[in-house]
């Protein structure tokens, strides 16, 4: 006997209702999601189908058989269909991820942008490498010091005049930002036996904010001890350093100055690397320009470090900033302390 037959035309045209369903959602399905929402439609415990299976029970029991069939078979045929239809999305899904992540090996890579040494930087490779040869070795200080360190054992007590040369940022009563590498001097002559031939950079404070001063900025400290060092060791030692930073040309001259470590003290300068000495802006028409302090150590602070009278010392100090300034012309002393890599890349060692 044809099942059909013993089938009502009502569970037929409920069966094909469902099919019918089934095909149009098929249809709306572009993604998991999607696909997902529409089998859970039809197959889950509350779907289409499984209402109709609940149906059984209103059928005669002479059909159920023969329903049964049917009934399984569209349960078959319709997870068929979605099962098909994940397999299409999942290729498509798949085919697509691959398109998006596609890497052409040809094109031409970003490039990370690259920043440059600052004008600081640049001076002080330059003077560690020229003193170096001269034999001088680094040292580098702590940038907070003892008032002992960056004071008193530079000859400048407590009640001292030349302290009021430095505006000074305390901590406390002993603790300061060193106002200058010279505070290094001692900590080397304290801790090793001449001969000493030392070299020290670093950042130093002062409470100074204008248009030419920053209340931090950087000097470079050299130091020599040995027995029989004159000042005509430190202006051998000075032509060679000037000849070799500003051009081969360079003379120097030194004017009497005074530093509370020193004595004699003296202002060095630099014949006027632009114009030749002839005069120009640079060198404010004298032909000269003051490039730092120097001197010989004072026996003061040459005895407060246990060094005895047999050796005898120079010691001289720059300011980072204006060296750099009047070596690669830059005119505003701001512009060093911007951070600004256009500005810094304009300059190589
Ligand atoms: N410390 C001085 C300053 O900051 C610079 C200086 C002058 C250092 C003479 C020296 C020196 O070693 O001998 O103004």
């Amino acid at each position: 006997m044809d099942e059909k037959e013993v089938v009502s035309q009502d569970t037929l045209k409920d069966i094909e209702e469902i099919d019918k369903q089934v095909e149009e959602s098929v249809q709306g399905v572009d993604s998991t999601r999607s696909l997902n929402e529409a089998r859970n439609r039809f197959l889950s415990k509350a779907g289409a189908i499984s209402a109709l299976m609940k149906n059984m029970r209103n059928i005669p029991p002479e059909q159920r058989p023969s329903v049964g069939k049917l009934f399984n078979a569209l349960r078959e045929r319709t997870e068929a269909r979605f099962k098909a239809l994940e397999e299409i999305l999942k290729n498509s899904e798949l085919q697509k991820k691959l398109e998006a992540e596609k890497l052409d090996v040809t094109m031409p890579g970003i490039s990370a942008p690259w920043g440059a040494y600052h004008p600081n930087t640049l001076v002080v490779n330059d003077l560690v490498s020229i003193f170096s040869g001269m034999g001088f070795e680094v040292f580098e200080g702590p940038e907070i010091e003892n008032d002992y360190y960056n004071f008193t054992a530079l000859n400048t007590p407590a009640d001292h005049p030349a302290r009021d040369m430095q505006d000074t940022f305390y901590i406390s009563d002993e603790l300061l930002l060193r106002t200058q590498t010279s505070a290094g001097q001692i900590r080397v002559m304290e801790n090793k036996k001449p001969p000493i031939k030392i070299l020290s950079p670093g950042k130093v404070y002062r409470s100074d904010d204008d248009a030419t001063h920053s209340p931090m900025f950087s000097q470079m400290e050299g130091l020599v001890v040995d027995r029989g060092i004159t000042l005509c060791d430190l202006k051998g030692m000075l032509d060679e350093f000037a000849r070799k930073m500003f051009g081969p040309e360079v003379k120097t001259r030194l004017r009497p100055s005074y530093f509370p470590f020193t004595e004699p003290s003296v202002e060095v300068d630099v014949s006027c690397f632009a114009c030749g000495g002839k005069g120009c802006r640079l060198c404010k028409g004298t032909g000269w320009i003051e490039v730092l302090g120097a001197g010989m150590v004072n026996r003061h602070v040459l005895e407060g470090c246990g060094i005895g009278d047999e050796y005898t010392g120079f010691a001289f100090g720059m300011g980072i900033e204006r060296i750099a300034m009047l070596k690669y012309g830059i005119n505003n002393m701001k512009l060093l302390f911007e951070g600004d890599t256009r500005f810094s890349k304009q300059f190589k060692g």
